[in-house]
């Protein structure tokens, strides 16, 4: 199948201060109503959410309010879709905006062709990391990378990865998720609101003496 990789920048975002950032709630998979309540900066962007997702009941809200050391990765690095189904899959749309400082993530612009397995399979990201890597090499394929205070809309077929902190700080990740299965239909590993959807922050060794060091964790 054909992943056609994508972002749409929707427009720019309030600016808040740090202080106020920092004072957020992260959210784990919430209803709209839940997360006015979750600070000031959820408080705006459910706000401004369009009247179709406002009045759906199936949107739910994802935050992650992390504070990130230089080089730190919110996640881990591996190029991945958000929410994607399967191949005959309804898509789920994100609506998402980053906030503070810190890490970017990176989106992967063109269309990859893939096999038709089901979410879960290695070989997907396997060969979709092979194939961006190739691609962007050729310049067939560009990467993008997320500016704080963008608004953007992109779909489970959108792949992306996390980059590391460019300074150390308070990164806040806010998101609508929209056409996500109902609990008891949902096919895919991600239970509602299930481990994928806690907070943590995410450390990648990059020298050798790391990586010997953080081995024994891979076990
Ligand atoms: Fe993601």
């Amino acid at each position: 199948m054909i992943f056609h990789s994508s972002v749409q920048v929707l427009g720019r975002f309030p600016s808040f201060d740090l202080e106020t950032i920092r004072t957020e709630q992260s959210l784990a998979r919430v209803p709209i109503a839940a997360a006015m309540k979750a600070g000031p900066a959820h408080a705006a962007f459910v706000s401004a959410l369009p009247q179709p997702w406002r009045s759906d009941p199936g949107v739910e809200i994802f935050s992650r309010m992390l504070w990130l050391k230089k080089g730190f990765y919110p996640l881990a690095p591996h190029y991945h879709c958000d929410w994607y189904l399967g191949p005959s899959k309804p898509k789920v749309e994100t609506r998402m905006v980053l906030l503070g400082d810190g890490s970017r993530t990176e989106f992967v612009m063109g269309s990859l062709e893939l096999p038709d397995e089901p979410p879960g399979s290695v070989q997907i990201p396997n060969r979709a990391a092979e194939q961006i890597a190739e691609g962007v090499r050729t310049e067939r394929l560009r990467t993008w990378f997320l500016e704080p205070e963008q608004l953007v809309l992109f779909d489970s077929h959108t792949w992306h990865r996390a980059s590391p902190a460019e300074t150390s700080g308070w990164r806040l990740l806010m998101r609508a998720i929209r056409g996500l299965p109902k609990e008891g239909q949902d096919e895919t590993r991600h239970g509602n609101p299930g481990p994928f959807t806690t907070v943590r922050t995410g450390y990648y060794p990059h020298t050798p003496e790391e990586q010997r060091r953080y081995d024994a964790y891979l076990r």
